[in-house]
């Protein structure tokens, strides 16, 4: 309650997504009617009627449960994905299984993600796997990587070895995918690279621009009253890899690895530009948290305003569909530029076929 408390109260954002450095290509001559352009698609084994997800915020708490219910009937109206936060919670007290099995009740045919934390996996990580994805009936579990947030968490885990030996272990005994996401900082190439080797099929690269952990523990810190003086801890707030970079790196490892961009996707422009460069799909947690907690048809308005503004970006492009944009070509600004050419990352396929 913490954490919803902050991110609903104080501003919680920070960094730069770099969305707005990746430039669509307009067409004056779209040759489509408007009417046609189809953003359908699949995601694990299920139709989306849009390529979004609300990415796992929240559960353990009755409010929590309250906030999941609305979530979880809108994007079922909507048919797109939806993940539950952390379930560690219910995992150790029985009582609160409701807050996160309410997702599953209400969104009975979309994807329903479950989630644990990395650090979470501890000795067993075999048998929490499967009770997490049994508790929702879930079509993946994600498994989140936050190692900013714990290192500025007092309580926080800063023993993050073996990790990737555990995700193996969950991957080879669960009968349904694994998604690794992070939570605000970004993946790299190596990241990716490790996770791609331990048979990680499915990332949600959670970039830099969007919700900061960094800040909301620095916050929550404060509010309990401590005074942080760590010399440098303001220019900490924009660490992380900008969500668009980070498409870009986790796509250079594979063409075959699914990705989703979340982390500062603000509108249908940012989605389209996501899938341009790489990703599969977006998602957004903030944005569909806020819009909840005042009412089921604020965030009713926030999913109708993405996927609108997507339809007609597509239109402007001549895209018809998902696969369209992803040929799309695109033109980047001079950071994204910079650091695909120090990171030795060729240009995508579809800005080369224009050069
Ligand atoms: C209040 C809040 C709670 C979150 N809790 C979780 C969580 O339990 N597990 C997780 O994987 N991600 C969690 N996230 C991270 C989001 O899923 C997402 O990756 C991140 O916030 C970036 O998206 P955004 O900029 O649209 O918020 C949380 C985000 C918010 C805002």
């Amino acid at each position: 309650m913490d954490h919803i408390i902050i991110a609903l109260s104080e501003n919680v954002e920070a960094g730069d997504s770099l969305f707005r450095e990746v430039n669509l290509i307009h067409s004056s001559l779209p040759e489509m009617s408007l009417s046609e352009i189809d953003v359908s698609t699949e995601f694990l084994r299920k139709k989306l009627k849009a390529p979004l997800m609300i990415t796992g915020i929240t559960g353990g708490h009755p409010v929590a449960g309250e906030l999941n219910r609305s979530m979880a009937k809108v994007a079922e109206e909507f048919g797109i994905a939806i993940g539950v936060g952390s379930q560690r919670a219910a995992l150790e007290r029985s009582d609160l299984v409701w807050t996160y099995k309410v997702v599953r009740e209400e969104a009975k045919s979309v994807p329903v993600i479950a989630n644990i934390g990395a650090q979470q996996l501890s000795e067993r990580p075999k048998e929490i796997a499967e009770r997490a994805v049994e508790m929702l009936e879930a079509d993946a579990l994600a498994i989140h990587l936050n190692p900013a947030q714990e290192v500025f968490q007092k309580e926080g885990d800063t023993d993050l070895r073996g990790l990737i030996r555990k995700i193996s272990t969950v991957i080879e005994s669960l009968d349904v995918p694994v998604i690794v996401k992070e939570t605000g900082s970004g993946m790299s190439i190596e990241t990716v690279k490790a996770l791609w080797n331990a048979g990680v099929r499915i990332v949600d690269v959670s970039g830099a621009g969007g919700t900061n952990w960094l800040k909301v523990e620095v916050l929550r810190r404060k509010k309990k009253g401590e005074s942080l003086n760590i010399p440098g801890l303001e220019d900490m707030v924009s660490w992380g890899i900008p969500t668009a970079i980070s498409i870009i790196e986790a796509r250079s490892v594979s063409d075959e690895i699914f990705i989703i961009a979340s982390g500062g996707v603000r509108s249908g422009l940012d989605v389209a530009r996501a899938i341009a460069i790489g990703a599969n799909m977006a998602g957004f947690a903030l944005p569909a948290l806020r819009a909840v907690s005042a009412s089921e048809e604020s965030l009713r308005k926030l999913i109708t305003g993405y996927i609108d503004l997507l339809r007609k970006v597509m239109f402007l492009i001549g895209a018809r569909t998902l696969e369209d944009l992803k040929k799309a070509p695109v033109v980047f600004g001079p950071t994204i530029s910079s650091w695909m050419f120090q990171r030795g990352i060729p240009l995508p396929r579809n800005v080369e076929k224009k050069s």
